[in-house]
């Protein structure tokens, strides 16, 4: 990165002072990025090490430089602000090309979603977290360290397209005895979390142009995915039976597709009933349809007994299954998985080659043992007393703070609830000022494709301990009052 010219005018140790200092306001060097020794800088440009002293002692006096004894010389952690301010950092960016620059038109018909303020933070009602401090932390690393010893040859080859047979196996067991699925292990395709899983899913069955049913108000992580490939989204209300199938048959029946969350409706909260999952199942089948079924966070229920999935009574295999160990593990594990209709196995391992060819294959073996080992079973049931407790807590302190303000929806399954808000409420300017104050709650109405949204707040409790439940709730109290 430094080049010196011995014929120029400028003095060697002027150019090399003039070359770091131009790399570190540039952007070039960054922040506690590690500068070479005098000696070795000087061996590779080929001057005296005089110079490079003298260069080195002018940076470190004005601060572009710090060191200290045993970690040698980084750039300063501490650069005066106008090097590191928003503007400049923009101008790098903004820098960064010109010319015409096409790119595909579908790349921009998402929503550009600035990191909104409620997802920015950690800490009370966080959406999404699980109680990270109760994860069995330590089984786990031996588990890892058990697995890396072990690692041979295969390790380091391509695994399996659907995914490691072990673990096929055993999530397979697991969906028959606890979600009661028909499933066996050539169904199923391990992926990373729900989000791949539906992107695959949508590349297999939807055409540009084909209609999906989305729930209203739903998951917009879904609806991306939809978009992008190209499908137009028929928004069906959701009542206290979950999906309105009649709604959605008379709005477009002959959707390609419908996308569900029926254990635990999200964002509402509501189970599927019966009447509604049959009714489904007989529309997709009438009419040629899929179902996707996102079973997000099926596992935790608490006034009934876990509901069998819709997969699981779906006599002509039109249900596409969808899993995630986001919820039961943590969500930076990466890891969930599909049942697939067995007529479709094939094109889904085509698709799947051409987005990642197979699953990583190391956390696959330590969650196959973590599962085999019992540890999974036993996390899960801990965490289902926890979370009914938080879960508790954040319905008293509700009920006896907020009780004329708010309706509360969906609070018998999963890691969050929802409370409604009347008609008219600004759901979002109060997230916004809630984020301000370390109270991460997202707003509802944003959950809504139609212009006719109720306005509310998803409130996760799984990550927010139990004494500091009732100051939240006071907390938002306030800002509603
Ligand atoms: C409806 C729904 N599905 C799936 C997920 C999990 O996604 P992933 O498995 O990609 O982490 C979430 C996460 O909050 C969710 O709300």
């Amino acid at each position: 990165m430094i080049a010196v010219d011995r014929k120029a005018a400028k003095a060697l140790h002027r150019q090399i002072y003039d070359a770091y200092r131009t790399a570190i306001v540039d952007g070039g060097l960054r922040p506690r990025q590690r500068i070479p020794s005098t000696r070795v800088l000087a061996s590779e440009i080929g001057v005296s090490r005089f110079p490079v002293l003298n260069a080195y002692a002018q940076l470190l006096a004005e601060g572009y430089f710090e060191s200290s004894v045993g970690s040698g010389t980084v750039v300063s952690s501490t650069l005066p602000e106008p090097i590191l301010s928003s503007e400049t950092i923009g101008a790098r960016l903004a820098a960064s090309g010109s010319g015409p620059r096409p790119a595909a038109r579908r790349s921009s018909i998402l929503p550009h979603r600035e990191s909104s303020p409620w997802l920015r933070g950690w800490g009370a009602f966080s959406v999404g977290q699980v109680a990270f401090d109760q994860f069995p932390l330590q089984i786990w690393s031996s588990l890892v360290a058990r697995r890396c010893r072990k690692m041979d040859a295969k390790s380091f080859q391509y695994g399996e397209q659907l995914g490691s047979r072990a673990l096929r196996e055993t999530i397979a067991s697991y969906l028959r005895t606890a979600r009661s699925l028909r499933c066996e292990p050539e169904q199923i395709m391990i992926v990373s979390g729900s989000q791949q899983a539906l992107e695959i899913s949508a590349r297999v069955l939807l055409d540009p142009g084909n209609r999906v049913w989305v729930e209203e108000p739903g998951y917009g992580l879904a609806r991306d995915v939809f978009t992008l490939g190209g499908c137009h989204l028929v928004p069906v209300p959701v009542d206290n039976e979950g999906l309105e199938v009649a709604a959605g048959i008379k709005r477009y029946r002959r959707a390609r597709a419908a996308f569900v969350t029926p254990s635990h409706q999200f964002p509402l909260g509501v189970t599927m009933s019966a009447s509604r999952r049959f009714q489904l199942l007989e529309w997709a089948q009438n009419t040629g349809s899929w179902i996707i079924e996102d079973d997000y966070d099926s596992e935790y229920r608490y006034e009934s007994l876990p509901i069998a999935s819709l997969q699981g009574v779906d006599a002509n295999a039109r249900v596409i299954y969808i899993g995630t160990l986001s919820k039961v593990l943590f969500p930076s594990v990466r890891l969930g998985y599909i049942v697939i209709p067995s007529d479709l196995v094939d094109r889904f391992i085509a698709i799947r080659r051409t987005v990642d060819i197979c699953p990583p294959t190391f956390y696959q073996e330590v969650l196959t043992d973590f599962i085999n080992e019992g540890h999974f079973a036993r996390h899960i049931r801990r965490m289902r007393v926890l979370y009914r407790e938080r879960r508790s807590a954040l319905v008293d302190s509700i009920n006896k703070e907020l009780q004329s303000m708010v309706e509360v929806l969906g609070d018998e399954a999963g890691m969050h609830l929802t409370v409604a808000l009347p008609h008219g409420s600004r759901d979002v300017e109060i997230a916004e000022q809630a984020a301000r104050q370390n109270l991460w709650i997202w707003p509802l109405s944003p959950s809504y494709i139609d212009e006719v949204s109720r306005p509310g707040f998803i409130l996760g409790f799984a990550s927010t301990p139990l004494v500091e439940i009732p100051r939240a709730v006071l907390k938002l109290r306030n800002l509603l009052a």
